[in-house]
Protein backbone atom coordinates (compact mmCIF):
# COMPACT_ATOMS: atom_id res chain seq x y z
CA UNK A 1 0.00 0.00 0.00
CA UNK A 2 1.10 3.29 -0.97
CA UNK A 3 1.98 6.13 1.90
CA UNK A 4 -1.46 8.04 0.95
CA UNK A 5 -3.46 4.82 0.72
CA UNK A 6 -1.84 3.47 4.07
CA UNK A 7 -2.90 7.37 5.63
CA UNK A 8 -6.37 6.83 4.34
CA UNK A 9 -6.59 2.89 5.98
CA UNK A 10 -5.20 4.75 9.42
CA UNK A 11 -8.27 7.44 9.72
CA UNK A 12 -10.83 4.73 8.39
CA UNK A 13 -9.60 2.97 11.18
CA UNK A 14 -9.80 5.91 13.53
CA UNK A 15 -13.12 6.20 12.41
CA UNK A 16 -14.35 2.43 12.72
CA UNK A 17 -13.09 2.91 16.14
CA UNK A 18 -14.46 6.43 17.00
CA UNK A 19 -18.34 4.27 15.67
CA UNK A 20 -17.85 1.40 17.90
CA UNK A 21 -16.83 3.62 20.79
CA UNK A 22 -20.97 5.14 20.00
CA UNK A 23 -23.57 3.08 22.11
CA UNK A 24 -24.16 0.22 20.28
CA UNK A 25 -27.45 0.00 18.04
CA UNK A 26 -30.46 -1.89 19.37
CA UNK A 27 -29.21 -2.50 22.58
CA UNK A 28 -31.71 -2.58 25.45
CA UNK A 29 -31.86 -1.33 28.46
CA UNK A 30 -33.28 -3.35 31.86
CA UNK A 31 -36.55 -1.98 32.80
CA UNK A 32 -36.13 -0.90 36.26
CA UNK A 33 -37.07 -3.74 38.77
CA UNK A 34 -40.76 -3.39 40.65
CA UNK A 35 -39.94 -5.94 42.84
CA UNK A 36 -39.04 -4.83 46.42
CA UNK A 37 -37.06 -6.70 48.49
CA UNK A 38 -36.64 -9.62 47.35
CA UNK A 39 -35.65 -13.52 49.01
CA UNK A 40 -32.85 -14.83 47.17
CA UNK A 41 -31.82 -18.45 46.84
CA UNK A 42 -28.55 -19.43 48.83
CA UNK A 43 -25.12 -19.32 47.43
CA UNK A 44 -21.42 -19.16 48.51
CA UNK A 45 -20.23 -15.58 49.52
CA UNK A 46 -19.31 -13.18 46.60
CA UNK A 47 -16.04 -12.15 48.21
CA UNK A 48 -14.92 -15.74 48.56
CA UNK A 49 -15.65 -16.27 44.69
CA UNK A 50 -13.82 -13.13 43.74
CA UNK A 51 -10.85 -14.22 45.61
CA UNK A 52 -10.86 -17.96 44.75
CA UNK A 53 -11.31 -16.54 41.00
CA UNK A 54 -8.30 -13.43 41.88
CA UNK A 55 -5.70 -15.66 43.87
CA UNK A 56 -6.66 -18.93 41.59
CA UNK A 57 -7.22 -20.92 43.70
CA UNK A 58 -9.53 -22.52 41.68
CA UNK A 59 -10.65 -22.63 38.31
CA UNK A 60 -14.11 -20.61 37.57
CA UNK A 61 -15.70 -24.02 36.13
CA UNK A 62 -15.01 -26.13 39.30
CA UNK A 63 -15.93 -23.21 41.45
CA UNK A 64 -19.11 -22.44 40.20
CA UNK A 65 -19.43 -26.46 39.75
CA UNK A 66 -18.75 -26.38 43.00
CA UNK A 67 -21.45 -23.86 44.14
CA UNK A 68 -24.33 -25.70 42.20
CA UNK A 69 -23.72 -28.75 43.67
CA UNK A 70 -23.96 -27.44 46.87
CA UNK A 71 -26.99 -25.26 46.44
CA UNK A 72 -29.35 -26.59 44.29
CA UNK A 73 -30.29 -25.69 40.39
CA UNK A 74 -30.84 -21.87 41.32
CA UNK A 75 -27.78 -20.34 43.26
CA UNK A 76 -27.06 -16.94 44.07
CA UNK A 77 -23.63 -15.35 44.44
CA UNK A 78 -23.15 -11.30 44.94
CA UNK A 79 -20.15 -10.66 42.94
CA UNK A 80 -18.83 -7.02 41.51
CA UNK A 81 -21.73 -5.03 42.50
CA UNK A 82 -23.84 -7.86 40.32
CA UNK A 83 -26.37 -10.66 42.03
CA UNK A 84 -25.63 -13.61 40.05
CA UNK A 85 -28.05 -16.34 39.19
CA UNK A 86 -26.49 -20.15 38.61
CA UNK A 87 -29.19 -22.18 36.96
CA UNK A 88 -28.22 -25.17 36.60
CA UNK A 89 -31.85 -27.29 36.41
CA UNK A 90 -32.05 -28.18 32.16
CA UNK A 91 -35.89 -26.88 32.33
CA UNK A 92 -35.08 -23.56 34.02
CA UNK A 93 -31.80 -23.46 31.53
CA UNK A 94 -34.15 -23.80 28.63
CA UNK A 95 -37.01 -21.36 29.89
CA UNK A 96 -34.31 -18.64 30.62
CA UNK A 97 -32.53 -19.05 27.41
CA UNK A 98 -35.04 -20.13 24.76
CA UNK A 99 -38.75 -19.91 26.06
CA UNK A 100 -37.78 -16.15 27.35
CA UNK A 101 -34.90 -15.53 24.83
CA UNK A 102 -36.56 -12.10 24.40
CA UNK A 103 -36.69 -10.90 28.25
CA UNK A 104 -32.92 -11.29 28.15
CA UNK A 105 -30.19 -9.57 26.56
CA UNK A 106 -26.13 -10.72 26.48
CA UNK A 107 -24.14 -10.97 29.65
CA UNK A 108 -21.90 -8.91 30.63
CA UNK A 109 -18.87 -11.38 29.57
CA UNK A 110 -19.58 -10.47 26.09
CA UNK A 111 -20.05 -6.39 26.93
CA UNK A 112 -16.33 -6.28 27.74
CA UNK A 113 -15.48 -7.72 25.02
CA UNK A 114 -17.36 -5.22 22.63
CA UNK A 115 -14.04 -3.23 21.63
CA UNK A 116 -12.67 -6.29 20.09
CA UNK A 117 -15.83 -7.91 18.55
CA UNK A 118 -17.37 -4.50 18.03
CA UNK A 119 -21.53 -5.18 17.13
CA UNK A 120 -20.95 -8.67 15.49
CA UNK A 121 -23.52 -12.16 15.48
CA UNK A 122 -22.22 -12.66 19.52
CA UNK A 123 -22.54 -8.81 20.53
CA UNK A 124 -25.65 -7.51 18.88
CA UNK A 125 -28.71 -7.86 20.09
CA UNK A 126 -32.74 -7.05 19.32
CA UNK A 127 -33.71 -6.68 15.04
CA UNK A 128 -30.07 -5.52 14.45
CA UNK A 129 -29.12 -8.97 15.58
CA UNK A 130 -31.76 -11.21 13.88
CA UNK A 131 -31.01 -8.89 10.44
CA UNK A 132 -26.95 -9.71 10.42
CA UNK A 133 -27.84 -13.32 11.10
CA UNK A 134 -29.86 -13.47 8.17
CA UNK A 135 -27.08 -11.58 6.42
CA UNK A 136 -24.95 -14.48 7.59
CA UNK A 137 -27.10 -17.73 7.20
CA UNK A 138 -26.76 -18.59 3.50
CA UNK A 139 -22.99 -18.84 4.48
CA UNK A 140 -23.49 -21.82 6.97
CA UNK A 141 -25.79 -23.62 4.80
CA UNK A 142 -25.84 -27.60 4.27
CA UNK A 143 -24.06 -27.02 0.25
CA UNK A 144 -21.65 -24.35 1.33
CA UNK A 145 -20.25 -26.41 4.72
CA UNK A 146 -19.98 -29.05 2.37
CA UNK A 147 -17.75 -26.87 0.19
CA UNK A 148 -15.61 -26.04 2.67
CA UNK A 149 -15.08 -29.70 3.61
CA UNK A 150 -12.46 -30.52 1.02
CA UNK A 151 -10.25 -26.96 2.58
CA UNK A 152 -10.98 -28.74 6.17
CA UNK A 153 -9.65 -32.04 5.28
CA UNK A 154 -6.18 -30.64 2.77
CA UNK A 155 -5.36 -28.07 5.64
CA UNK A 156 -5.09 -30.78 7.66
CA UNK A 157 -3.09 -32.63 5.66
CA UNK A 158 -1.08 -29.83 4.81
CA UNK A 159 -0.94 -28.98 8.29
CA UNK A 160 0.66 -32.85 9.36
CA UNK A 161 3.16 -32.66 6.42
CA UNK A 162 5.32 -30.55 9.29
CA UNK A 163 5.17 -33.10 11.66
CA UNK A 164 7.53 -35.95 12.84
CA UNK A 165 7.55 -38.74 13.78
CA UNK A 166 8.68 -38.89 17.26
CA UNK A 167 8.20 -34.93 17.45
CA UNK A 168 6.70 -33.27 20.69
CA UNK A 169 4.32 -30.72 19.99
CA UNK A 170 1.91 -28.91 22.00
CA UNK A 171 -1.34 -29.80 20.56
CA UNK A 172 -3.61 -26.39 21.80
CA UNK A 173 -0.70 -24.43 19.75
CA UNK A 174 -1.30 -27.23 16.70
CA UNK A 175 -4.92 -27.22 16.90
CA UNK A 176 -5.19 -23.47 16.98
CA UNK A 177 -3.11 -22.79 14.34
CA UNK A 178 -5.10 -25.33 12.19
CA UNK A 179 -8.39 -24.11 12.98
CA UNK A 180 -7.24 -20.42 11.99
CA UNK A 181 -5.78 -21.49 8.39
CA UNK A 182 -9.57 -23.34 7.85
CA UNK A 183 -11.19 -20.56 9.01
CA UNK A 184 -9.41 -18.05 6.97
CA UNK A 185 -9.86 -19.76 3.87
CA UNK A 186 -13.19 -21.43 4.11
CA UNK A 187 -14.86 -18.29 5.55
CA UNK A 188 -12.51 -15.35 4.07
CA UNK A 189 -11.03 -17.34 1.40
CA UNK A 190 -7.74 -15.93 2.64
CA UNK A 191 -4.23 -16.88 3.22
CA UNK A 192 -4.24 -15.99 7.16
CA UNK A 193 -1.20 -18.13 7.44
CA UNK A 194 1.22 -15.12 6.72
CA UNK A 195 -0.81 -12.97 9.54
CA UNK A 196 -1.35 -16.02 11.76
CA UNK A 197 1.70 -15.18 13.84
CA UNK A 198 0.65 -12.06 14.82
CA UNK A 199 -2.79 -12.08 13.95
CA UNK A 200 -3.21 -15.50 16.18
CA UNK A 201 -1.13 -14.45 18.98
CA UNK A 202 -3.03 -11.00 19.13
CA UNK A 203 -6.32 -12.74 19.37
CA UNK A 204 -5.31 -14.52 21.83
CA UNK A 205 -3.58 -12.63 23.92
CA UNK A 206 -6.88 -10.03 23.44
CA UNK A 207 -9.32 -12.67 24.49
CA UNK A 208 -7.15 -13.72 27.67
CA UNK A 209 -6.68 -9.82 28.35
CA UNK A 210 -10.27 -8.72 28.20
CA UNK A 211 -11.58 -12.16 29.73
CA UNK A 212 -9.59 -10.84 32.75
CA UNK A 213 -11.21 -7.23 32.47
CA UNK A 214 -14.73 -9.30 32.11
CA UNK A 215 -15.26 -9.61 36.04
CA UNK A 216 -15.08 -5.03 35.23
CA UNK A 217 -18.23 -5.53 32.60
CA UNK A 218 -18.49 -1.94 32.21
CA UNK A 219 -17.06 -0.98 28.60
CA UNK A 220 -16.41 2.46 29.46
CA UNK A 221 -14.35 1.54 32.24
CA UNK A 222 -12.26 -1.34 30.40
CA UNK A 223 -11.41 1.41 27.75
CA UNK A 224 -10.66 3.62 30.72
CA UNK A 225 -7.90 1.40 32.29
CA UNK A 226 -4.18 1.84 31.23
CA UNK A 227 -4.57 -2.03 30.26
CA UNK A 228 -7.30 -1.97 28.32
CA UNK A 229 -5.80 0.70 26.56
CA UNK A 230 -2.90 -1.15 26.07
CA UNK A 231 -5.56 -3.91 24.59
CA UNK A 232 -7.06 -1.21 22.28
CA UNK A 233 -4.24 -0.11 20.69
CA UNK A 234 -3.25 -3.58 19.36
CA UNK A 235 -7.13 -4.30 18.15
CA UNK A 236 -5.93 -1.78 15.54
CA UNK A 237 -3.60 -3.53 14.91
CA UNK A 238 -6.39 -6.52 13.76
CA UNK A 239 -8.25 -3.85 11.93
CA UNK A 240 -6.09 -3.26 9.54
CA UNK A 241 -5.59 -7.01 8.66
CA UNK A 242 -9.29 -7.40 8.79
CA UNK A 243 -9.76 -4.12 6.53
CA UNK A 244 -7.10 -5.46 3.95
CA UNK A 245 -9.16 -8.94 3.56
CA UNK A 246 -12.11 -6.48 3.15
CA UNK A 247 -10.95 -4.15 0.57
CA UNK A 248 -9.74 -7.04 -1.80
CA UNK A 249 -12.58 -8.88 -1.48
CA UNK A 250 -14.53 -5.42 -3.00
CA UNK A 251 -11.99 -5.00 -5.32
CA UNK A 252 -12.04 -8.54 -6.66
CA UNK A 253 -16.16 -8.21 -6.88
CA UNK A 254 -15.30 -4.97 -8.58
CA UNK A 255 -13.25 -6.41 -11.19
CA UNK A 256 -15.54 -9.55 -12.06
CA UNK A 257 -13.62 -11.59 -10.01
CA UNK A 258 -15.97 -13.99 -7.69
CA UNK A 259 -15.50 -15.88 -4.17
CA UNK A 260 -16.89 -18.72 -2.70
CA UNK A 261 -16.51 -17.54 0.72
CA UNK A 262 -18.66 -16.15 3.51
CA UNK A 263 -17.06 -12.52 3.23
CA UNK A 264 -18.47 -12.34 -0.46
CA UNK A 265 -21.86 -13.48 0.65
CA UNK A 266 -21.54 -11.01 3.59
CA UNK A 267 -20.84 -8.25 1.38
CA UNK A 268 -23.51 -9.47 -1.97
CA UNK A 269 -26.19 -9.88 0.38
CA UNK A 270 -28.72 -7.61 0.67
CA UNK A 271 -32.02 -6.93 3.27
CA UNK A 272 -35.26 -8.75 2.14
CA UNK A 273 -38.68 -7.52 0.71
CA UNK A 274 -40.32 -7.28 3.58
CA UNK A 275 -37.93 -5.58 5.52
CA UNK A 276 -37.77 -2.17 6.79
CA UNK A 277 -34.23 -1.84 5.20
CA UNK A 278 -35.17 -3.85 1.91
CA UNK A 279 -31.88 -3.88 -0.79
CA UNK A 280 -29.67 -2.43 2.59
CA UNK A 281 -26.11 -4.22 2.24
CA UNK A 282 -23.29 -4.24 5.22
CA UNK A 283 -21.72 -1.58 6.13
CA UNK A 284 -17.78 -1.89 6.09
CA UNK A 285 -17.67 -1.18 9.83
CA UNK A 286 -20.46 -4.41 10.01
CA UNK A 287 -18.29 -6.42 8.06
CA UNK A 288 -15.34 -5.72 10.33
CA UNK A 289 -16.80 -6.59 13.37
CA UNK A 290 -18.90 -9.78 11.80
CA UNK A 291 -15.13 -10.62 10.27
CA UNK A 292 -13.78 -10.61 13.52
CA UNK A 293 -16.51 -11.94 15.20
CA UNK A 294 -16.40 -15.30 12.91
CA UNK A 295 -11.89 -15.77 13.04
CA UNK A 296 -12.64 -15.26 17.01
CA UNK A 297 -15.74 -17.66 17.49
CA UNK A 298 -14.84 -19.88 14.64
CA UNK A 299 -11.05 -21.17 15.49
CA UNK A 300 -10.93 -20.69 19.25
CA UNK A 301 -13.79 -22.97 20.58
CA UNK A 302 -13.48 -26.10 17.54
CA UNK A 303 -9.37 -25.84 18.33
CA UNK A 304 -10.27 -26.61 22.24
CA UNK A 305 -12.50 -29.00 20.94
CA UNK A 306 -9.73 -30.87 19.18
CA UNK A 307 -7.56 -30.84 21.52
CA UNK A 308 -8.87 -32.07 24.67
CA UNK A 309 -10.19 -35.11 21.74
CA UNK A 310 -6.46 -35.99 21.41
CA UNK A 311 -5.90 -35.44 25.29
CA UNK A 312 -8.97 -37.90 25.75
CA UNK A 313 -7.48 -40.38 23.10
CA UNK A 314 -3.81 -40.34 24.14
CA UNK A 315 -5.77 -41.61 27.82
CA UNK A 316 -8.53 -44.00 26.54
CA UNK A 317 -5.74 -46.17 23.87
CA UNK A 318 -9.01 -48.22 23.41
CA UNK A 319 -10.85 -46.11 21.80
CA UNK A 320 -7.50 -44.79 19.98
CA UNK A 321 -7.96 -47.88 18.31
CA UNK A 322 -11.20 -48.66 17.31
CA UNK A 323 -11.20 -45.03 15.88
CA UNK A 324 -8.58 -46.11 13.84
CA UNK A 325 -10.01 -49.28 12.97
CA UNK A 326 -13.09 -46.76 11.99
CA UNK A 327 -10.88 -44.88 10.05
CA UNK A 328 -8.69 -47.29 8.08
CA UNK A 329 -12.39 -49.48 7.72
CA UNK A 330 -13.77 -46.66 5.35
CA UNK A 331 -10.67 -44.62 3.96
CA UNK A 332 -8.89 -47.54 3.12
CA UNK A 333 -5.78 -49.74 5.06
CA UNK A 334 -2.98 -50.05 2.64
CA UNK A 335 -3.37 -47.00 0.37
CA UNK A 336 -5.47 -44.30 3.14
CA UNK A 337 -7.20 -41.57 1.06
CA UNK A 338 -8.07 -38.39 2.49
CA UNK A 339 -10.99 -38.34 4.13
CA UNK A 340 -14.69 -36.30 2.26
CA UNK A 341 -17.89 -34.57 3.76
CA UNK A 342 -19.59 -38.16 2.27
CA UNK A 343 -17.76 -40.34 4.68
CA UNK A 344 -19.25 -38.40 7.52
CA UNK A 345 -22.32 -40.33 8.24
CA UNK A 346 -19.74 -44.03 8.24
CA UNK A 347 -17.58 -42.53 11.11
CA UNK A 348 -19.81 -43.12 13.76
CA UNK A 349 -17.27 -43.61 16.69
CA UNK A 350 -15.28 -40.72 15.53
CA UNK A 351 -18.65 -38.52 15.92
CA UNK A 352 -19.20 -39.79 19.07
CA UNK A 353 -15.97 -38.83 20.22
CA UNK A 354 -16.35 -35.51 19.04
CA UNK A 355 -19.67 -35.36 21.25
CA UNK A 356 -18.34 -36.80 24.02
CA UNK A 357 -15.41 -34.75 24.39
CA UNK A 358 -17.75 -31.64 24.04
CA UNK A 359 -20.01 -32.99 26.45
CA UNK A 360 -16.77 -33.18 29.66
CA UNK A 361 -14.95 -30.20 28.02
CA UNK A 362 -17.40 -27.94 26.47
CA UNK A 363 -15.30 -25.45 24.58
CA UNK A 364 -18.10 -22.66 25.46
CA UNK A 365 -18.04 -23.59 29.18
CA UNK A 366 -20.64 -21.27 30.55
CA UNK A 367 -23.17 -18.64 28.98
CA UNK A 368 -24.24 -15.30 30.37
CA UNK A 369 -27.27 -13.34 30.14
CA UNK A 370 -28.52 -9.96 31.64
CA UNK A 371 -32.42 -9.94 32.00
CA UNK A 372 -34.49 -7.15 31.07
CA UNK A 373 -37.42 -7.71 32.85
CA UNK A 374 -38.05 -8.93 36.46
CA UNK A 375 -38.64 -12.44 36.00
CA UNK A 376 -39.43 -16.03 37.94
CA UNK A 377 -36.83 -18.28 37.58
CA UNK A 378 -38.23 -21.69 39.47
CA UNK A 379 -39.19 -20.64 42.83
CA UNK A 380 -37.52 -17.33 42.88
CA UNK A 381 -38.08 -13.72 42.00
CA UNK A 382 -35.52 -12.42 40.20
CA UNK A 383 -35.03 -8.21 39.60
CA UNK A 384 -34.54 -6.84 35.97
CA UNK A 385 -30.83 -6.23 35.61
CA UNK A 386 -29.89 -9.30 37.20
CA UNK A 387 -27.23 -12.17 35.60
CA UNK A 388 -27.96 -15.14 34.90
CA UNK A 389 -25.59 -18.04 33.66
CA UNK A 390 -25.88 -21.30 32.23
CA UNK A 391 -23.59 -23.22 32.20
CA UNK A 392 -22.69 -26.12 30.02
CA UNK A 393 -19.74 -27.58 31.87
CA UNK A 394 -21.94 -28.45 35.03
CA UNK A 395 -25.06 -29.62 33.27
CA UNK A 396 -23.24 -31.76 31.12
CA UNK A 397 -21.52 -33.73 34.29
CA UNK A 398 -24.67 -33.75 36.43
CA UNK A 399 -25.44 -37.64 37.04
CA UNK A 400 -28.98 -36.83 37.50
CA UNK A 401 -28.83 -36.99 33.75
CA UNK A 402 -26.02 -38.59 32.81
CA UNK A 403 -24.85 -42.21 33.43
CA UNK A 404 -21.30 -42.52 34.16
CA UNK A 405 -21.15 -38.87 34.23
CA UNK A 406 -17.31 -37.98 34.56
CA UNK A 407 -16.16 -40.79 32.52
CA UNK A 408 -15.29 -40.45 28.86
CA UNK A 409 -17.93 -42.83 27.10
CA UNK A 410 -18.38 -41.95 23.71
CA UNK A 411 -20.65 -45.35 23.03
CA UNK A 412 -23.37 -43.31 24.96
CA UNK A 413 -23.78 -41.58 21.58
CA UNK A 414 -23.88 -44.38 19.40
CA UNK A 415 -28.03 -45.57 18.68
CA UNK A 416 -28.93 -49.70 18.50
CA UNK A 417 -27.86 -49.57 14.79
CA UNK A 418 -24.22 -47.94 15.53
CA UNK A 419 -25.50 -44.60 13.83
CA UNK A 420 -24.15 -41.78 15.65
CA UNK A 421 -27.22 -40.43 17.49
CA UNK A 422 -27.43 -36.91 19.80
CA UNK A 423 -30.54 -38.21 21.45
CA UNK A 424 -28.78 -41.82 22.22
CA UNK A 425 -28.13 -40.94 25.85
CA UNK A 426 -31.70 -39.96 26.47
CA UNK A 427 -30.41 -37.22 27.88
CA UNK A 428 -32.90 -33.62 28.49
CA UNK A 429 -33.63 -30.90 26.34
CA UNK A 430 -31.57 -28.34 28.21
CA UNK A 431 -28.61 -31.34 29.80
CA UNK A 432 -26.92 -30.90 26.52
CA UNK A 433 -26.12 -27.35 25.36
CA UNK A 434 -22.71 -27.09 23.84
CA UNK A 435 -24.07 -25.22 21.31
CA UNK A 436 -26.46 -23.04 23.10
CA UNK A 437 -30.46 -21.76 22.45
CA UNK A 438 -32.90 -20.66 19.62
CA UNK A 439 -31.71 -17.49 17.74
CA UNK A 440 -28.91 -17.34 19.57
CA UNK A 441 -27.88 -20.97 19.14
CA UNK A 442 -24.08 -20.94 17.55
CA UNK A 443 -24.43 -20.27 13.19
CA UNK A 444 -21.10 -22.08 12.81
CA UNK A 445 -22.65 -25.69 14.78
CA UNK A 446 -22.61 -27.56 11.77
CA UNK A 447 -19.40 -25.84 10.60
CA UNK A 448 -17.86 -27.24 13.86
CA UNK A 449 -19.08 -30.82 13.65
CA UNK A 450 -17.86 -31.34 10.27
CA UNK A 451 -14.45 -29.54 10.67
CA UNK A 452 -13.77 -31.69 14.23
CA UNK A 453 -15.01 -34.73 12.56
CA UNK A 454 -12.84 -34.45 9.04
CA UNK A 455 -9.76 -33.32 11.04
CA UNK A 456 -9.98 -35.78 13.23
CA UNK A 457 -10.22 -38.47 10.47
CA UNK A 458 -7.39 -36.78 8.45
CA UNK A 459 -5.45 -37.16 11.36
CA UNK A 460 -5.83 -39.83 13.63
CA UNK A 461 -5.96 -42.14 10.52
CA UNK A 462 -1.75 -41.20 9.90
CA UNK A 463 -0.85 -39.93 13.49
CA UNK A 464 -1.54 -41.43 17.53
CA UNK A 465 -0.48 -38.75 19.56
CA UNK A 466 0.52 -39.18 23.41
CA UNK A 467 0.00 -37.24 25.95
CA UNK A 468 4.14 -36.76 27.04
CA UNK A 469 4.50 -38.80 30.15
CA UNK A 470 4.07 -36.64 33.45
CA UNK A 471 2.83 -33.72 31.97
CA UNK A 472 -0.41 -31.60 34.64
CA UNK A 473 -3.20 -31.83 32.67
CA UNK A 474 -6.12 -29.40 34.03
CA UNK A 475 -8.76 -26.88 32.82
CA UNK A 476 -8.51 -22.70 32.88
CA UNK A 477 -11.66 -20.92 31.99
CA UNK A 478 -11.65 -17.75 30.39
CA UNK A 479 -14.48 -17.24 27.72
CA UNK A 480 -13.50 -20.82 26.40
CA UNK A 481 -12.44 -23.74 28.65
CA UNK A 482 -8.71 -24.39 27.78
CA UNK A 483 -6.38 -26.91 28.92
CA UNK A 484 -4.34 -24.93 31.82
CA UNK A 485 -0.77 -25.69 30.77
CA UNK A 486 -1.29 -26.42 27.15
CA UNK A 487 -0.94 -30.36 25.81
CA UNK A 488 2.50 -31.93 25.28
CA UNK A 489 2.41 -34.82 22.82
CA UNK A 490 4.80 -37.04 21.17
CA UNK A 491 3.48 -37.55 17.81
CA UNK A 492 3.19 -41.31 16.67
CA UNK A 493 3.74 -41.59 12.92
CA UNK A 494 0.66 -44.57 11.84
CA UNK A 495 1.07 -45.07 8.11
CA UNK A 496 4.00 -44.14 6.18
CA UNK A 497 4.01 -41.15 3.53
CA UNK A 498 4.55 -43.70 1.11
CA UNK A 499 1.12 -45.52 1.49
CA UNK A 500 -1.00 -42.32 1.78
CA UNK A 501 -2.35 -40.88 -0.99
CA UNK A 502 -1.74 -37.23 -1.38
CA UNK A 503 -5.73 -35.28 -1.57
CA UNK A 504 -6.91 -35.05 -4.76
CA UNK A 505 -5.87 -31.16 -6.72
CA UNK A 506 -9.76 -30.50 -6.49
CA UNK A 507 -9.87 -31.00 -2.63
CA UNK A 508 -6.98 -28.55 -2.10
C1 LIG B 1 -16.94 -26.80 18.90
C2 LIG B 1 -17.06 -25.62 18.36
C3 LIG B 1 -18.03 -24.57 18.81
C4 LIG B 1 -18.72 -24.44 19.97
C5 LIG B 1 -18.72 -25.38 21.17
C6 LIG B 1 -19.52 -23.23 19.87
C7 LIG B 1 -20.40 -22.79 20.86
C8 LIG B 1 -21.20 -21.69 20.74
C9 LIG B 1 -22.20 -21.29 21.69
C10 LIG B 1 -22.51 -22.02 22.99
C11 LIG B 1 -22.80 -20.18 21.23
C12 LIG B 1 -23.93 -19.41 21.90
C13 LIG B 1 -23.37 -18.41 22.91
C14 LIG B 1 -24.48 -17.74 23.71
O1 LIG B 1 -25.65 -18.02 23.52
O2 LIG B 1 -24.12 -16.89 24.55
C15 LIG B 1 -22.16 -19.83 19.99
C16 LIG B 1 -22.48 -18.74 19.21
C17 LIG B 1 -21.84 -18.43 18.04
N1 LIG B 1 -20.90 -19.18 17.36
FE1 LIG B 1 -20.17 -20.96 17.96
N2 LIG B 1 -19.27 -22.65 18.67
C18 LIG B 1 -18.38 -23.42 17.97
C19 LIG B 1 -17.90 -23.20 16.70
C20 LIG B 1 -18.22 -22.12 15.92
C21 LIG B 1 -17.78 -21.92 14.56
C22 LIG B 1 -16.92 -22.90 13.78
C23 LIG B 1 -18.26 -20.71 14.16
C24 LIG B 1 -18.10 -19.99 12.84
C25 LIG B 1 -17.51 -20.48 11.80
C26 LIG B 1 -19.02 -20.16 15.26
C27 LIG B 1 -19.65 -18.93 15.26
C28 LIG B 1 -20.54 -18.51 16.24
C29 LIG B 1 -21.26 -17.26 16.15
C30 LIG B 1 -21.14 -16.20 15.07
C31 LIG B 1 -22.08 -17.22 17.28
C32 LIG B 1 -23.09 -16.12 17.65
C33 LIG B 1 -24.44 -16.52 17.08
C34 LIG B 1 -25.56 -15.53 17.38
O3 LIG B 1 -25.65 -15.03 18.51
O4 LIG B 1 -26.37 -15.31 16.47
N3 LIG B 1 -18.98 -21.04 16.30
N4 LIG B 1 -21.20 -20.79 19.68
Amino acid sequence: MNRQGSARATREAAARASARRKPPVDSPVPAPSVLGRVARPSGPSGIRVVLALLTRRDTPNRIFEAAARAHGPVTHIHMAGEHVYLVSDPDLVTEVFLTRAREVMKGRGLQAARPLLGNGLLTSEGEFHLRQRRLAQPGFHRERIESYASTMVSESLQHEGNWADGAQVDMVDEMTSLTFAIVGRTLFGADLTGDARTFGDTLADLMTGFGQLSAIGNERIVRALPKGRRLLARVEDLDHVVQRIIDEHRADAAAGIEHDDLLSWMISSRDDEGSSTYGTAMSDSQLRDEVMTMVLAGHETTAMALSWAWWLLSENPDVAERIHAELTSVLGKAHLRAPNFDDIPRLPLTHAVVAETIRLYPPAWIMGRRTLNDMRIGEWDVPSGSIVLGPPWILHRDPAYWDDATSFVPDRWLNGDGHFDETAPGQPRGAWIPFGFGNRRCIGEQFAWTEAVLVLAALASRWRPELVPGSVVDTTAAVTLRPRHGLPMTLHRRARPSQTSAPAMDER
